[in-house]
């Protein structure tokens, strides 16, 4: 209490790791208890869609948060404190993802991205570009917190402005509705997973109401 002006309240940790057991446990409620994935999967293959469900609403969180307060919805001073550590851990471990992805980027273990010859469908091509495109601005904005780009004030108010973070957003979702619009539109194809919908659907859900707060909240 004494010494609240040098150590602010800062809920970072608790919030990434109830995020982080939330996605991962979700994973595994899909795709291992109520799916048929074998365990044998669990260390790359499904904790892989764990860490981007995860990254996804971390992100969502930081793009989020402060616009969420100005709409009179009452954040607290730990949970708007977070932000920052929010995007930045939302960033690594989105590049933990796109690494575990391209390791095992192949037909074998995707057969929904792949024609028979090998090559990708013109689905998987929009959603990997949307991947890789997100994922550069997202770089672009974790560099706006490099202390000596901070002395370049246009950049830093572009990179930090509301396009730039919705355009950040919308591409992930672009990475995402290509890839998944087709089993969101069947829900029937969830059965094998006890219903549940897929990640990518769980993602996007948290991703739509982030960016209706962000049109209504952000200043
Ligand atoms: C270099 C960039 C990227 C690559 C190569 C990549 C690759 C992939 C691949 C291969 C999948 C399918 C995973 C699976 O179903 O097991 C996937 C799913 C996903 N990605 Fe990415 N991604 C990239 C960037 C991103 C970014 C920037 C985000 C978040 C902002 C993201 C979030 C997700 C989510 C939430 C899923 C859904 C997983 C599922 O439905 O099971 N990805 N990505």
């Amino acid at each position: 209490m004494s010494n609240q002006s040098d150590n602010p309240k800062n809920s970072a940790g608790s919030i990434i790791a109830g995020t982080m057991i939330f996605a991962i446990g979700y994973a595994i409620l899909r795709y291992h208890l109520l799916g048929s994935v074998p365990w044998k999967d669990f260390p790359f293959f499904i904790l892989n869609k764990g860490i981007c469900l995860g990254a996804f609403i971390l992100l969502t969180f930081n793009f989020g948060l402060g616009p969420l307060n100005n709409i009179g919805v009452k954040v607290s001073e730990g949970w708007l404190n977070a932000r920052k550590s929010l995007g930045m851990t939302g960033f690594l471990l989105v590049l933990i993802h796109a690494l575990m992805s391209f390791m095992i980027f192949k037909p074998a273990v995707y057969a929904k991205f792949f024609e028979a010859d090998g090559t990708l469908t013109l689905l998987a091509g929009l959603s990997m570009l949307g991947g890789i495109l997100a994922f550069v601005v997202l770089w672009g904005y974790n560099l706006s917190f490099q202390t000596h780009l901070r002395e370049d004030k246009a950049f830093i108010q572009f990179i930090t402005s509301r396009k730039f973070l919705l355009v950040a957003m919308t591409l992930g979702a672009v990475h995402l509705v290509f890839m998944g619009y087709k089993s969101w539109l069947n829900p029937s194809s969830w059965s094998g997973n006890g219903g549940l919908p897929p990640i990518s659907l769980v993602a996007v859900t948290f991703f739509v109401i982030g960016y209706i707060i962000n049109l209504f909240g952000r200043k």
